[in-house]
């Protein structure tokens, strides 16, 4: 039954009406949007099928650490049929052929959704806001800023999703297809993703909105702290694959619907230490999760760690509510309220910033989500 389920679930934005015909009026055009970057409070981590989580999870979404992609169009003289995807790719104004493979592989899983991309010669830009291997989840941002452009080609061609509710759904269904977290990211403030008895809207297979918190946990800033520049020597997709095999998941799972409920709570009604609390815990349960995989392994650093406990000690003795997440990797992400800004980021630059790669951090904070990229001027 569960099956069956899946499987319908997975078809559920199949559409083969959306063919362009001699009637379609317009032969080309251009989409664009300013896809943010998220930081999970409540980690993703397990999954199954096509990009299912085995546990819901939350994150603010990012605001400085975003995506542009601008993607153009314009109609083949006849369809390049079969699955085919005429795609020419560029990132930062040079073809990058791992993530242009990537991308078309993508693309083409997508035609039972979105048909008429064979029908079309495609050319994607794209360029990130942050610098490569920065700790930031550039494939949530870039995933993220790939399906609102196809949404939007759909709405152009077919004015199919001018309901704005539907877009964002669909546009985080198909986020999720192509990075699981990415579907967090098409929506300001927060998002939580799969499904959880206490919120009757969240769904396996798009996130939904979250945005009503106490005051304190509006706009919250985000320090990322770059310890270390490596390639990550397990992937995340390696990652998950271990959970299935992990001593500890069905527990981890329970966890984490358990701290999901809690923390919700503790940000509507402004309970910064039960915040604090499982913030840190997530993030210790993450790498704690990948110490104990089958083959064990370290994303953390020495300098993690020793970030990690100066937070603490500077927390302990001034009493100011700044926490640390991570992400998988050695990078840390320092969250506190908008209102200890000055402190903490007096803070960093005394304490953090010379454990940091040259000294190099990011300033970032939570944002309102994707924009069109009419809606702004590129610098
Ligand atoms: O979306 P993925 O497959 O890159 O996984 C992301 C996993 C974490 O960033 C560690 C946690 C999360 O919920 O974003």
């Amino acid at each position: 039954m569960k099956n069956l389920n899946q499987q319908a679930r997975f078809r559920m934005y199949n559409n083969p009406k959306l063919k362009l015909t001699n009637a379609t009026s317009i032969s080309s055009g251009q989409v664009a949007w300013r896809c943010p970057s998220n930081i999970a409070l409540v980690k993703y981590w397990g999954k199954y099928g096509i990009q299912y989580p085995r546990n819901t999870s939350i994150s603010y979404t990012l605001s400085a650490a975003h995506t542009d992609t601008f993607m153009s169009y314009k109609t083949l003289a006849t369809d390049s049929q079969n699955g085919k995807i005429n795609l020419a790719f560029t990132f930062e104004g040079k073809p990058q052929g791992a993530f242009a493979a990537k991308l078309e592989k993508f693309l083409n899983s997508l035609l039972p959704i979105f048909p008429f991309l064979s029908q079309l010669e495609l050319v994607v830009e794209s360029a990130n806001s942050f610098p490569h291997s920065s700790g930031i989840a550039s494939s949530a941002s870039s995933m993220a800023a790939i399906a609102c452009c196809l949404c939007s080609m759909e709405q152009q061609l077919f004015n199919t999703l001018s309901d704005e509710t539907e877009f964002w759904r669909k546009a985080s269904y198909i986020a999720r297809l192509g990075s699981g977290s990415a579907c967090r990211s098409v929506y300001g403030t927060a998002a939580i993703w799969g499904e959880h008895p206490e919120f009757a809207a969240s769904s396996n297979d798009f996130a939904i909105q979250q945005t009503e918190f106490h005051p304190l946990f509006q706009n919250y800033k985000d320090a990322v702290l770059i310890v270390d520049r490596a390639e990550k020597s397990v992937s995340s997709r390696a990652g998950h694959a271990l959970m299935e095999t992990n001593p500890y998941a069905a527990t981890r799972y329970e966890q984490a619907n358990t701290h999901l409920a809690a923390l919700v709570k503790a940000m509507q009604t402004g309970d910064m230490t039960t915040f604090i609390r499982i913030v840190e815990a997530e993030a210790m349960v993450l790498h704690a999760l990948m110490m104990c995989s089958e083959p064990s392994y370290i994303l953390m650093r020495p300098n993690t760690l020793s970030v990690i406990e100066k937070i603490r000690t500077y927390r302990q003795e001034t009493k100011v509510p700044v926490c640390f997440t991570l992400d998988a990797g050695p990078n840390v992400h320092v969250l506190y309220p908008e209102k200890h800004a000055a402190e903490v980021e007096a803070f960093i630059l005394n304490e953090l910033e010379p454990l940091c790669v040259d000294g190099y951090w990011i300033a970032d904070q939570v944002g309102k989500g994707p924009i069109a990229l009419s809606e702004v001027t590129i610098a």
